[in-house]
């Protein structure tokens, strides 16, 4: 990548929720957390959500050609954690995680605080992601709890570390 020294510092500053894309094939759940996650029209409802394709996520939702966004609530940070950090190819996420199935069939998680239930309508190669846009075929609210705003350093504190040793290095 082209170096620019402040790119991360201002991408920090892009604020956004944090979510749970699952889907299900048929034969595999499969659950990411995302955070690049965008509304792209009013009318029919759509939404975008960006998945890299070596995420075991990402094969998921390309063959079950839908995905369900699970908002994910300011007292659920340890979920969050738990679906980003590892991946499913090493761990079932399942495992202790109660959840339904939406209209689509991808898992519904309990503990989320809202959905939104996709039908797969297009898919793009935007860089190093895949851009899946999805018509929302049904949505809810399933908490009070407010969502979760994301901060990278939440969940990649030794990034942190490494940049705050880096500047006063530099001092
Ligand atoms: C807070 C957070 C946000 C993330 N956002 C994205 C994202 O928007 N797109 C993506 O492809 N990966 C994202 N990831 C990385 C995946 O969640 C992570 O690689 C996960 O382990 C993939 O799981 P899987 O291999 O079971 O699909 C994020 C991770 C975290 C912790």
């Amino acid at each position: 990548m082209t170096e620019q020294p402040n790119l991360n510092e201002v991408f920090d500053m892009m604020v956004s929720g944090v979510y749970i894309a699952t889907a299900d094939d048929g034969e595999i759940k499969a659950g990411c957390t995302v955070v690049w996650v965008s509304r792209c029209s009013f009318d029919p409802p759509m939404v975008a959500v960006f998945i890299a394709p070596e995420r075991f996520s990402h094969d998921v939702v390309k063959r079950a050609k839908h995905f369900c966004l699970n908002v994910i609530g300011e007292n659920h940070f340890e979920l969050a954690k738990s679906f980003g950090l590892a991946s499913s190819r090493d761990t079932d996420k399942y495992t202790g995680v109660s959840f339904e199935k939406a209209k689509t069939g991808a898992p519904v998680l309990n503990d989320a605080c809202a959905y939104l239930d996709c039908e797969v309508v297009e898919t793009y190669t935007t860089g190093d992601h895949t851009c899946f846009v999805g018509r929302v075929v049904a949505a809810e609210r399933l908490s009070p709890e407010k969502p979760l705003k994301y901060r990278h350093s939440d969940y990649y504190p030794e990034e942190e570390q490494e940049a705050e040793s880096k500047a006063e290095s530099r001092n």
